[in-house]
């Protein structure tokens, strides 16, 4: 059995807009000129993107409720499977941390946080001390998040290569 077409669907959508979100946050922190003429740019695509990510992720835990997730393969070891779960919790848990993270940091900082035109509200005055407190969180949480995603493909390709052939799990996903 696979997982339900909106599943798979939500579920590499938000995977590539994930990494390419961290590649690009990467990118804005440790590589882009202060004085930039693209700065704006990038900087807006890249909270766009989040606010998308933290949009979907809240779509995705409604779906995951309404649909049925498929049981692991029956030889995946007892240990295997509560880690799985365990690490797709925190990968759930991880994609609202760090986009949440992110616009609370930019609104803290005095930044507005637009949805490409649509400028968002700013619920907060700003307070640099509080900002960069979420700005470290936002650090902690994306990088943690990148540590995680490492993992979460690392098995998927033991259990397609490197195990039993009907343990797979690439294919309930594609
Ligand atoms: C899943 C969504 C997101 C991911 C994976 C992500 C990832 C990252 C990463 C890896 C960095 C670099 C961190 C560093 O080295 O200090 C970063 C920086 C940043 N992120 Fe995000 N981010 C996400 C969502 C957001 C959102 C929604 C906002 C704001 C609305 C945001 C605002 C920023 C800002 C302003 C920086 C730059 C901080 C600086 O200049 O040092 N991010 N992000
Ligand atoms: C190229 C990269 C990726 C591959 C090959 C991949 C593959 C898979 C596969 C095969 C499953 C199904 C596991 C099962 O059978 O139960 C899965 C589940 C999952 N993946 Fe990924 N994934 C990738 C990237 C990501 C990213 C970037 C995220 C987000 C942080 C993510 C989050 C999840 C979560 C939360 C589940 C559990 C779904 C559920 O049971 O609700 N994956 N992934």
């Amino acid at each position: 059995m696979k997982y339900a077409l909106t599943s798979r669907i939500l579920h590499w959508v938000m995977a590539l807009l994930i990494i390419f979100l961290l590649g690009l946050g990467i990118y804005m922190s440790d590589f882009l000129d202060e004085d930039s003429a693209n700065r704006l740019v990038v900087y807006n695509l890249h909270k766009s993107l989040g606010v998308v990510v933290l949009i979907l992720v809240f779509l995705r835990i409604t779906n995951r409720l309404l649909t049925r997730t498929p049981a692991l393969p029956f030889a995946i070891s007892a240990l295997e499977k509560k880690l799985a779960k365990f690490g797709h919790f925190v990968l759930y848990f991880l994609m609202i941390t760090t986009p949440l993270s992110g616009y609370l940091m930019s609104s803290f900082a005095g930044y507005p946080v637009k949805l490409f035109a649509i400028e968002l509200p700013n619920f907060f005055e700003a307070n640099f001390k509080i900002a960069g407190f979420f700005s470290e969180a936002h650090e902690l949480s994306a990088f943690t998040l990148l540590g995680l995603i490492v993992i979460h493909i690392l098995a998927v390709i033991r259990h397609r290569f490197f195990d039993k052939p009907g343990n797979d799990v690439l294919n309930r996903m594609m």
